[in-house]
């Protein structure tokens, strides 16, 4: 039996992470989710964002984490978001940003004439090193002299295992190409490592293709012809933007899930949309990013059937148009998690 740390967090993450824990109740009912209180809530009353036992539990008494999203307007700066976000994925070396991109239905795609076979790839987000480490600082700040520097760190070791899970998971799906994205041209050094990285750990996988693009070139191709793409490795800045990118294809946050996973350890599921303030307590968000999460996570877990049946139940109500209006339809958030559920049979 596994067992589920649910993190519901702040704003709309509390309702989207509702809908996802009634459908992970109707496809799993044997599944333990166990609710964690951190969020803003928890925070302002007491200070605490999570200890270091607190990771220290996740990672010795769970199988994974469920997490809706972080964010509170009442906390400037967010840094309970932060610490708490940063800290499992730092300190839980949560080293693959895994994000799937996967058309549900052609109209949700902005591009012309492009159908559902043509957008379903993957990208590999290195998750805890290149400029989100924090290296750098700031000399005459406040001046007109000011300057600042914020380095990009790449290790070999880190570089090397998101490529090789980029590898793994082209040769256990039977994908033909790995595509490598960095910007070689312009940073020579951190390029220079990725590439030859790449080149060394592709040796290993020879019926697997592979190609190292430019950033600026994968954006563009994304957008014109995003059938060529199977899976993406990048590093965490252009994978950052590639995922947006690549989410803005296939009908944009409401739709859009994440895992950030340590292959073998306890790894963290999360839609990829934040608290959204602006719309939390209305029950206009869309769980659906939510909910593919949980599917995301249950085929991480090894049950791929429970997520193919949700994923299956997610598209039929998206065909239907039985959705919140961000994707055209007029249900709540609760009625569109019922949607779903009445679809699991
Ligand atoms: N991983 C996370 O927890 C995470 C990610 C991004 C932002 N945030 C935090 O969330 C807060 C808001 O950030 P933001 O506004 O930049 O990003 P956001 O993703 O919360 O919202 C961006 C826009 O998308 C809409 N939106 C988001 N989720 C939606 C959903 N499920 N259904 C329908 N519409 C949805 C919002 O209404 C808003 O207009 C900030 O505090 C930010 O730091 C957290």
């Amino acid at each position: 039996m596994a067992r589920v740390a649910v993190l519901p967090g702040d704003g709309v993450g509390k309702e989207v992470t509702r809908e996802a824990a009634r459908v992970l109740r109707a496809v799993r009912p044997e599944l333990e989710l166990v609710e964690w209180p951190h969020g803003a809530h928890r925070f302002l009353e007491s200070g605490e964002t999570i200890t270091d036992a607190e990771l220290g539990e996740l990672s010795s008494s769970y199988d994974a984490i469920l997490l809706g999203a972080l964010g509170d307007p009442r906390v400037p700066g967010n840094e309970h978001a932060r610490q708490i976000l940063l800290g499992m994925r730092f300190k839980l070396d949560l080293f693959i940003n895994f994000r799937p991109v996967r058309l549900l239905h052609e109209r949700l795609c902005p591009l012309k004439g492009k159908t559902v076979e043509d957008l379903d790839f993957v990208i590999f987000r290195e998750n805890t090193e290149g400029v989100y480490v924090g290296m750098g600082g700031t000399f005459k700040q406040g001046t007109p002299d000011e300057v600042a520097v914020q380095e990009d760190m790449n290790t070999r070791k880190g570089v090397e295992r998101i490529i090789r899970a980029a590898f793994d998971y082209a040769r256990a799906h039977g994908h033909s190409r790995v595509t490598l994205s960095d910007k070689a041209n312009a940073m020579e050094f951190a390029g220079g490592l990725w590439r030859r990285v790449f080149a060394e750990v592709a040796r290993e996988y020879p019926e697997i293709e592979r190609e190292a693009l430019y950033v600026d070139m994968l954006a563009m191709d994304l957008v014109r012809r995003p059938e060529r793409y199977q899976v993406i490795v990048t590093g965490n800045l252009f994978g950052d933007i590639l995922s947006d990118l690549g989410a803005a294809l296939v009908g944009g946050l409401g739709l859009t899930a994440s895992g950030n996973i340590h292959p073998g350890r306890v790894s963290l599921f999360e839609p990829v949309h934040g608290s959204a303030p602006d719309i939390a307590g209305q029950d206009t968000a869309n769980p659906l990013a939510a909910i593919l999460t949980a599917a995301l996570m249950l085929r991480h877990l090894g049950d791929d059937d429970s997520a193919a049946r949700i994923e299956a139940a997610v598209q039929a109500a998206v065909l239907a148009g039985e959705t919140t209006s961000d994707l055209g339809g007029t249900l709540g958030t609760v009625a569109a998690g019922e949607a779903v559920l009445r679809r699991l049979g």
